[in-house]
């Protein structure tokens, strides 16, 4: 087992009528006003963020809005929520909605705490040395950003979308009811389990030795969400299917299913986000594209594992070797991501990819031809290039 840190600062609150607290969240966190943010209309439409302005001010705190944030949060909006706080004089940044409210929320938060342009933390040019405190009340569980350190952003100019993590961007709380998630549509709710599965397929495949706690967590967790997933496809009001997934959506991206380990591979994430910043998808959509085509890429590396993955998690009887093992569980999670209206392949995704796109997608994401990615096997500009073309059918 690898040594490790494991911080979770963030306060959750979970369960049914829980918004009803907010003013008293916010109220404990000792600031002088807050800018809530939000999504394009959910959060308006359901009448959250009416009870979430009420709860405000039966605490007498003093807030401004700002919605807009699109799915992959677009850049040009931090910027405007960075110059409308410092007008304002904000000090604390309510994000109501997903992934993409609170990312763009932390984003805003480095962007008055730190001087200069915040977009060179995405582009990996310097650290950031604080961020306003965030708190969010979740309305999708998928991106678990809501206990994350992470926030990703999309760079209008040039469509890049890029990540950057530190602690001080994790929430102080989280407000998290599942009864929000009921109104989401079909394929926002699988596309949400697939990434939250993937949070922890991420961490699992990885170089390590032995995490037999790990191991069973992260098992666990993902054949939890992937039985819901099916549930949910079915009865999208069912409370319990929708309080499980939620709470796996958190605790698959707070660190918990990667103690121990080294950290993990998170090649599909990377792959994924430059499909995300070029062809606009959903995330988790984007993740299941990928997969398939990723596994088969690299599953010699760890053929072990794979078979592992194959029997813990996908129920596979092994077969005469790890290799043949690990196939079955491949075809299998490629089946269930079909199961819950997913794609497993580019083409599925809905995007014709071109040779050419494929070209510049594995420029993109190699940071011309800069880095590499993953673990279970490293990953340079002309392997990502395979394997996007093999995901888009090419
Ligand atoms: O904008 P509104 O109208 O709210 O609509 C949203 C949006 O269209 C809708 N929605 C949210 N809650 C709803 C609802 N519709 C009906 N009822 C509700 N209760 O769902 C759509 C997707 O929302 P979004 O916030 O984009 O989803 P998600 O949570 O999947 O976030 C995706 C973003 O998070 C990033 C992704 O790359 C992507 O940009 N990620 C962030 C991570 C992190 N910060 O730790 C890690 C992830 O790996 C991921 O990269
Ligand atoms: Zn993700």
């Amino acid at each position: 087992m690898e040594n490790f840190t494991y911080f979770t600062p963030t306060k959750v609150v979970f369960g049914k009528g829980t918004e009803s607290e907010i003013g008293r969240l916010v109220k404990e966190q000792g600031c002088r006003k807050v800018l809530v943010h939000y999504g394009g209309g959910s959060a308006e439409r359901s009448g959250l963020l009416g009870r979430i302005y009420r709860s405000l001010k039966e605490e007498g705190i003093d807030f401004i809005s700002l919605g807009g944030v699109v799915p992959n949060p677009r850049l040009s909006l931090v910027y405007q929520g960075i110059s409308l706080c410092r007008r304002e004089g904000v000090d604390f940044i309510l994000a109501v909605g997903g992934g993409s409210v609170i990312d763009s929320a932390k984003a805003i938060g480095y962007g008055i705490v730190n001087k200069g342009d915040v977009w060179d933390f995405y582009a990996r040019k310097r650290k950031a040395e604080g961020c306003l405190p965030i708190g969010a009340v979740l309305t999708i569980s998928a991106a678990g950003s809501e206990m994350s350190d992470s926030s990703v952003i999309t760079n209008e100019e040039g469509w890049l979308k890029r990540g950057y993590s530190s602690d001080f961007s994790r929430p102080r709380f989280a407000v998290m009811d599942p009864e929000l998630t009921m109104t989401l549509p079909a394929y926002q709710t699988a596309s949400g389990c697939v990434d939250i599965m993937m949070h922890t397929m991420e961490r699992y495949f990885n170089q390590s030795g032995s995490m037999e706690l790990t191991d069973g967590i992260s098992e666990h967790l993902i054949r939890t969400v992937m039985r819901n997933a099916k549930i949910l496809m079915e009865e999208p009001e069912n409370y319990d299917a929708r309080a499980e997934v939620m709470w796996a959506g958190s605790l698959s991206h707070n660190g918990l299913t990667g103690c121990g380990t080294d950290g993990g591979d998170w090649a599909c994430h990377q792959l994924e986000h430059e499909l995300g910043g070029m062809f606009d998808v959903a995330h988790g959509a984007g993740l299941a594209a990928v997969w398939g085509s990723w596994a088969r890429y690299v599953m010699d590396a760890r053929p072990d594992r794979f078979a592992q993955f194959a029997v813990q998690v996908m129920g596979e009887e092994p077969g005469k070797d790890d290799r043949e093992t690990a196939m079955k569980g491949i075809t299998a999670m490629e089946a269930f991501y079909r199961a819950v209206g997913m794609p497993a392949s580019i083409k599925e995704l809905g995007v014709d990819l071109t040779d050419g796109q494929a070209r510049e997608l594995a420029e993109k994401c190699s940071f011309s031809g800069t880095r590499t990615i993953g673990c279970v096997k490293k990953l340079g500009q002309e392997e990502m290039y395979q394997i996007y073309r093999m995901a888009g059918g090419l």
